[in-house]
């Protein structure tokens, strides 16, 4: 088939079942353009499955993005607790400021315009042009890359600056510009039901006639991927400090890294194992604690997976015979926006 004639056919595939098998999903009620955005941040690193909760939480605390714009970045993490990816809904918050405050309340209407925000890259851009405002610009996200890698048979890696590029224009060539909405949500309808990473069911695919990767035996090969990122491993040791009113010392994480914001115990970070007697020296430098009775929570390291990191997490009871004036009363733990790892301690030591 000619490359235009299989172009055609491809996005009229795609559309045709997305109209038949698009799930009923809460933001697409409408082409509200802060829903949209809203559900695309969640979507981004999440399932749907995942995220829709999520959504849901957040649509009915904030309706609109004038909520969203009032409210205190703690309330904000929290209600993002477990989704990960923290600098999102930091993000978001920031976003939902400007619009409010320097664009009068409206929301940009063109990709371009879009990805000037903070936190809304090429994808989120697109993704709300195309969906709110009709615009023919083509989404790439993991599911494109999956759908379009295998049918039209690309096998450059999906992460070099070559693959990104060709998959870009791939993408844009082939998308169908008369309904630009539909059939961005569709590829990626596509890709996260039907043209699924492992195993998927190629026999009853309506793409599957003219699919290079299922006519070569390919399916399982692509998309490429370069190795990239090496995970390195860190010690977590939290020192849990209880002080005699059964309250406990809780800090917020400051700086760059993803947990930004977060709150958190304090936190002796290593690249190696540490000794009791090294947790001993080390709480000398805290002007609060003076007496206390030291022990270890847990003996074998939990082990909590990032993306770029494996933390090796032990957690260290210092319980104090004397009251503490910056703790915090464990009935009120549940307020504060914790990792997920510090969540499940709380869990397993009763907290919550
Ligand atoms: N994944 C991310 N955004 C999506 C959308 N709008 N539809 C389907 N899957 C998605």
């Amino acid at each position: 088939m000619r490359q235009l004639a299989k172009f055609m056919a491809f996005r009229t595939k795609i559309l045709a079942w997305y109209e038949q098998h698009k799930r009923d999903l809460p933001w697409r009620t409408d082409k509200n353009p802060y829903t949209v955005w809203l559900s695309e941040v969640i979507l981004q690193q999440t399932r749907v499955e995942q995220g829709m909760p999520y959504f849901n939480r957040f649509k009915e605390r904030y309706p609109r993005i004038v909520d969203l714009a009032e409210a205190s970045q703690d309330e904000v993490l929290k209600l993002w607790q477990g989704l990960g990816y923290y600098s999102r809904a930091r993000n978001m918050l920031f976003t939902a400021n400007y619009i409010q405050n320097e664009l009068n309340g409206v929301f940009p209407t063109t990709a371009k315009e879009l990805v000037q925000l903070k936190g809304v890259g090429e994808y989120t851009a697109s993704a709300i042009a195309s969906i709110c405002f009709d615009e023919a610009v083509a989404v790439v996200d993991g599911n494109v890359y999956r759908v379009l890698s295998r049918y039209f048979g690309e096998s450059l890696p999906i992460n070099s600056s070559e693959g990104i590029k060709a998959f870009k224009e791939l993408a844009n060539s082939v998308m169908d510009k008369q309904h630009p909405g539909d059939y961005n949500q569709g590829i990626m309808e596509f890709g996260s039901l039907m043209c699924i990473p492992q195993n998927p069911d190629c026999v009853s695919c309506p793409l599957n006639r003219s699919c290079i990767a299922y006519n070569s035996n390919r399916v399982a090969e692509l998309p490429v991927k370069l190795k990239k990122t090496k995970v390195v491993t860190k010690y977590h040791n939290y020192m849990v400090v209880l002080d005699s009113n059964e309250r406990i010392v809780l800090e917020q994480r400051k700086g760059k890294g993803i947990w930004n914001g977060l709150y958190q115990f304090p936190l002796l970070e290593s690249d190696v194992n540490v000794t009791q007697a090294q947790v001993e020296k080390h709480l000398k430098s805290f002007p609060y604690i003076k007496e206390y009775e030291l022990s270890l929570f847990n003996q074998e390291a939990i082990i909590h997976k990032l993306s770029h990191r494996k933390l090796l997490a032990h957690f260290w009871i210092i319980q104090l015979n004397y009251p503490i004036e910056k703790a915090i009363p464990k009935s009120q733990l549940t307020n504060f926006a914790v990792p997920v790892l510090i969540a499940n301690f709380l869990k397993a030591f009763k907290i919550y």
